[in-house]
């Protein structure tokens, strides 16, 4: 064999080993190259689901924030209803006087209402309205704001009823939706029998509400003031 031959065979060795380890090493490389498009594909993947992760977290943040926000007014209003609560108790629930301008009293929410001194004398506007309501209201609402079967019972509804609505529906009148033609609150909106005494009315009508004023006539009752005089003709001449 020549150095030639040698050569030759070792070649022809050779060269179909180092052929089958290149083929073996792009097998390797394309292999590498699919994982490596697996692995951005597995990352794109991730990144959406992360993207829809932190959007899910942060619209659960924001249902948190409102939910919170929702149960602080909440917590706020019962503590402002709690503290009007509180302060109407300690004013004395819309009946007792808290002050008197000539001869009229009125709450501390300067709402009109009764006073029955010690020795039993109502105030003027009081036994006004015992009057003005039995010329005016008692036909229908029953003597002594007792009620009727057809009208319902006055002395319950000043005590139940805003002094403002119970203003609003003597002045308006009311009928029911649905109800019977008969049933029927008269506006008194032009009567000034009733509109210049309407407080009177009131006042009286809660006084039987909470019978500190017994049915019938008052017996004693304080006189009628020089401001009352003053108003009553200024509102009968108006
Ligand atoms: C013609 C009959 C009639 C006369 C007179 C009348 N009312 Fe009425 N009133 C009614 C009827 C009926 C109702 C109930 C109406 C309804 O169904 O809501 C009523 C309801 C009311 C209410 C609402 C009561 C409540 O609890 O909801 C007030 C307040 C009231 N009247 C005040 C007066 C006053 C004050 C007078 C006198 C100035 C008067 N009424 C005279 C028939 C009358």
């Amino acid at each position: 064999m020549t150095k030639f031959m040698r050569f030759a065979a070792c070649l022809g060795f050779i060269v179909p080993f180092v052929s089958a380890q290149m083929a073996f090493a792009n097998d390797k490389i394309s292999e590498a190259e699919g994982m490596i498009e697996r692995a951005a594909e597995l990352r794109a993947e991730a990144d959406a689901l992360a993207e829809k992760a932190a959007a899910l977290i942060e619209a659960a943040e924001a249902e948190a924030a409102a939910a919170k926000e929702e149960s602080e007014t909440a917590e706020a209003a019962t503590e402002d209803s709690a503290s009007e609560a509180a302060l109407e108790g300690a004013e004395g629930d819309n009946i007792a006087a808290a002050y008197e301008e000539g001869g009229k009293y009125f709450t501390a929410d300067d709402v009109p209402t009764f006073n029955v001194a010690a020795n039993g004398e109502v105030d003027w506007n009081t036994f006004s309205g015992f009057r003005r309501y039995h010329s005016e209201c008692h036909v229908c609402h029953g003597p002594d704001g007792e009620g009727s079967t057809y009208a319902p019972a006055l002395k319950k509804s000043a005590l139940d009823m805003d002094y403002y609505d119970f203003v609003d529906v003597v002045v308006n009148g009311r009928k029911v939706v649905g109800s019977s033609a008969n049933s029927v609150m008269p506006s008194f909106g032009e009567n000034k029998n009733v509109m210049c005494y309407l407080d009177d009315i009131y006042v009286y009508l809660k006084a039987r509400g909470t019978e500190d004023v017994a049915r019938g006539r008052p017996g004693k009752k304080a006189k009628k003031s020089a401001e009352y005089k003053e108003q009553e003709n200024a509102c009968m001449e108006g």
